[in-house]
């Protein structure tokens, strides 16, 4: 099937049909061209586009395919079962527990004893009415990815990817990263016993993240360039290298990650918000939305789907500038941002993202690192915490609603993308280190004495009363 063109897959089509020989192929987003789901390309071999999986409309065991009902019930059968042992066939059932594995039907259907799992997913739909208040709403819905393993969501698309690289038998896998995804990488690689490599910004990730991926083994490259300049060494030496590549271009990561809407969906017992509003760089992940969407609603899961929102930090927005022009050019720019995870200027999954957009009817827009430091701070003092490109979502849910483009009464989802503690250089400077910082968290040294803290303790109630 490689290289050739399948009469059988109609262009555009969302999935194969029920009867199809394959269970999955790969067809190029731009030319239509089709390979076969094992090819190891990154991208198209004769356009270079983007590539992304179709696959054949879920059966069940007699070969029929399945309707809604049906598919949700198989979702709901492995919910939340939290053990799981790697390469043992015994184990293998239980990696459909994971928030990732049991949507396996339509992420990589016939997996099976390849999968390396954690487990990972699972991850909680949360509401805390200081945050609601704060973005200007009766109740904000959090899914927040922070819960995963390696503490973003980027172990959802690694899961994914990284069983694909044990299916075509990989010698190795890379990629480039603002830090999320290489502390992703670096864990399934180990686990799988298989060596990562990884291309990053020298000194532009935060620390928690270059932390995990040392722990976890990764040969880890600090790069004299920004992620952008990281993206392309990491395609041209996979190219010429024989390294599979794990970005976000890759389209078995996006399949991974199209689980985040998925579990969502399931959360909401497949009543679909009226925004779902996530924090965007490279623009995988608002491609994998899209996508997650738009085959829920072909398999009759959700009958409508909610407006997409991707937020982008101020410095680093092509995207966002693109949109009010109807994405007719394609920006770069020189990013610069706080949100060191979003500092991208030249995102790979372009086109996707428009697709995401177009297709529901979504919105791009951007936030200031101001504005997103200050919806951080609110998000960490409810006991939630976050990173700093994660609260981009929130600040943008806040600015929408000021713009009257959310009404308060909205369902709306804002997602959480990683843990508050990927960043604690961030944290030490606006607690400990700030002059100009409000709400500030300021540790207080004293002597060993209980007078000492009885001291502190009357100066806290007293603060606590002069805030009620
Ligand atoms: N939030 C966090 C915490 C991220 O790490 C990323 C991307 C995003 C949001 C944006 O997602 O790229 O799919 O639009 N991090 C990548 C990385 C680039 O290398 O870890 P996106």
């Amino acid at each position: 099937m490689t290289g050739m063109t399948d009469n059988a897959l109609v262009p555009e089509s969302v999935f194969l049909p029920a009867s199809h020989a394959s269970v999955s192929l790969q067809r190029c987003a731009s030319c239509q061209m089709v390979l076969d789901a094992l090819d190891p390309s990154p991208d198209c071999p004769r356009c270079r586009g983007l590539l992304e999986i179709v696959h054949r409309a879920p059966r069940d065991r007699q070969g029929h395919a399945m309707d809604a009902s049906a598919l949700r019930a198989s979702f709901s059968q492995h919910c939340c079962v939290r053990s799981l042992g790697h390469g043992d066939p015994e184990n293998a059932p239980l990696a459909q527990a994971s928030g990732v594995w049991r949507f396996e039907s339509l992420v990589m259907p016939g997996a099976g004893t390849a999968i390396v799992s954690h487990p990972e997913g699972n991850t909680p739909l949360l509401s805390r009415p200081a945050i609601s208040r704060y973005a200007g709403l009766v109740s904000l819905l959090i899914k927040h990815e922070g819960h995963n393993p390696t503490g973003s969501f980027k172990d959802r698309g690694m899961t994914a990817g990284v069983t694909q690289a044990m299916r075509i038998g990989a010698q190795a896998v890379a990629c480039a990263s603002t830090g999320n995804t290489s502390a992703a990488l670096a864990s399934y690689a180990a686990q799988a016993g298989i060596p990562g490599l990884v291309f990053v910004p020298a000194g532009k990730i935060a620390i928690g993240k270059l932390a995990q991926t040392l722990a976890f083994g990764a040969r880890t490259l600090l790069v004299r360039g920004d992620f952008d300049v990281c993206l392309r060494l990491v395609q041209e030496a996979s190219r010429e290298l024989g390294i599979y590549l794990l970005n976000s271009i890759n389209p078995w990561r996006v399949e991974g990650q199209k689980t985040i809407v998925l579990e969502l969906l399931q959360q909401l017992d497949w009543q679909p918000p009226d925004f779902l509003v996530l924090p965007a760089g490279n623009l995988g992940n608002t491609s994998a939305f899209g996508k997650a969407l738009r085959e829920a609603r072909e398999l009759g899961l959700i009958d409508r789907v909610p407006r997409l929102v991707a937020v982008q930090a101020a410095g680093a927005a092509p995207f966002a500038r693109a949109f009010p022009e109807g994405f007719s050019t394609r920006y770069r720019v020189q990013a610069e941002t706080v949100a060191t995870a979003i500092r991208i200027g030249d995102p790979a999954s372009w086109d996707r993202a428009v697709r995401a957009i177009t297709e529901t009817n979504g919105l791009v827009i951007s936030c200031s690192d101001a504005e997103i430091i200050d919806a951080k701070m609110i998000i960490d003092a409810a006991g939630v915490g976050c990173e700093p490109a994660s609260a981009a979502s929130v600040a943008g849910v806040r600015q929408l609603v000021r713009e009257g483009i959310i009404g308060a009464q909205d369902r709306v989802v804002a997602l959480l993308t990683g843990h508050v503690l990927k960043d604690p250089g961030m944290l030490v400077e606006l607690h400990q280190q700030r002059e100009d910082v409000m709400h500030a968290n300021r540790p207080i040294e004293i002597d060993a004495t209980v007078s000492a803290v009885a001291d502190v303790l009357q100066r806290t109630r007293a603060a606590a009363l002069a805030g009620a």
